[in-house]
């Protein structure tokens, strides 16, 4: 049987800004340095990730769409898009991919916009307050 390693970890809007953005929710690290992280965890599991980030909701969508074939599995996290964007839970439904929805802060413990997923029920679970763990 093939392998299915491929993990494609997507990082949405403002995450580009780690290292920027509120230490209290977000810690210090930057995107390159979460990544590099990422990859290491993923490489000890046997798992081959691949990273797409971008600020443009259209972009992220039409990553989505493309990812038939190039992917086996999916952890994202959209941002600000996780609490309102049904154009990116579309766009996740089509790929018909596992998915693990992620936010690096608490967000069962912020405002309360915060605690509104449009994409959780569609994901295998939902990890968040982990940081980069
Ligand atoms: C976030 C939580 C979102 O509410 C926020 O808009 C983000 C980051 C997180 O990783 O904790 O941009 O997804």
């Amino acid at each position: 049987m093939a392998l299915r390693n491929r993990i494609e970890v997507m990082h949405g809007v403002n995450l580009d800004q780690l290292g920027r953005r509120d230490p209290a929710h977000y810690g210090t690290i930057t995107l390159d340095e979460l990544e590099l992280r990422i990859r290491s965890f993923a490489r000890d599991l046997g798992l081959e990730a691949r990273f797409f980030r971008t600020n443009h909701e259209g972009e992220f969508v039409e990553r989505l769409h493309r990812l038939e074939g190039l992917a086996d599995g999916l952890l994202l996290n959209p941002g600000a898009w996780s609490h309102y964007s049904y154009a990116i839970r579309d766009a996740l439904e089509l790929t018909g991919l596992p998915a693990v929805e992620v936010h690096l802060s608490d967000v069962k413990r912020r405002e309360d916009w915060r605690q509104v997923s449009v994409i959780r029920d569609l994901c295998l679970t939902s990890v968040s307050g982990q940081g980069v763990e």
